[in-house]
């Protein structure tokens, strides 16, 4: 089965624990896009009523009203359910994401989720983050060249690049990938957050419920207990 396959069979898995008059989290990148489409499907099919859905990026929100989904802006209540990709999963379902360079907006909106659900292929699965991929981390464009110096203390870094010029984001702001060093990912990321400059990391730490990894024979599913207070949230 090729990975496309194997993305929209955990994406299906996911939207199928959505119910009639919930909030609905739309996540970001290319396994999230068969979340809003089969969401899309069973709203339209008459499935689903009084769906509304929050969009963590520009292209999300696209795709969604596309798909005849009511969006709307993000405000202060909860969401029921709210549906992801991620670029690394390890085994506590802390995660890295924003490879896409939509990490701010992701974190936002996923952190006011009730239950945040991963869909990924078993190629994300990693005993370690940062064990394949670098960590995303969205910084101001003002003084970046500075922010840059203050971050090289974790690891090698790569600005995100849009042909010559830094990739933008919805929110304005730059990208730089930091590789991981063998770090405590929870002390790292306060470090990280606590430095100046630095707007969010991909880093999405005890945030994840429930994920659905898609092997080649077999969806399988692996739940934990969330908890988003070190995001400000109370629990
Ligand atoms: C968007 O910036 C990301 O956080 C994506 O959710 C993540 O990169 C997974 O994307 P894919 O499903 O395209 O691999």
């Amino acid at each position: 089965m090729d990975s496309e396959a194997l993305k929209q069979k955990a994406a299906v898995q996911a939207v199928a624990l959505i119910q009639s008059g919930m909030r609905v989290g739309l996540g970001s990148g290319s396994t999230s896009r068969h979340a809003i489409l089969e969401l899309g499907r069973r709203v339209r099919e008459g499935e689903l009523k009084g769906i509304t859905g929050v969009a963590t990026s520009v292209s999300s929100e696209h795709l969604a009203l596309e798909q005849g989904l009511k969006v709307e802006p993000l405000d202060s209540r909860p969401l029921d359910i709210a549906i992801d990709g991620a670029d690394e999963i390890d085994p506590q379902l802390n995660l890295i994401k924003g490879l896409g360079g939509a990490l701010l907006r992701e974190k936002m909106v996923e952190v006011q989720a009730t239950q945040l659900v991963i869909i990924v292929d078993a190629s994300k699965v990693v005993s370690r983050l940062g064990e394949r991929v670098p960590l995303p981390i969205e910084i101001v464009p003002f003084a970046f060249e500075r922010t840059l110096e203050r971050l090289r203390q974790f690891g090698a870094l790569e600005l995100r690049l849009e042909g010559e010029n830094p990739y933008i984001t919805d929110n304005g702001n730059y990208i730089v990938h930091l590789t991981l060093r063998n770090n405590d990912v929870y002390a790292l990321e306060r470090s990280l957050k606590g430095t100046l400059g630095v707007i969010e990391t991909g880093l999405f730490l005890s945030m994840a419920s429930r994920a659905f990894i898609a092997h080649p024979d077999r969806v399988e599913e692996r739940l934990k207990e969330r908890s988003s207070r070190m995001y400000g949230e109370d629990k």
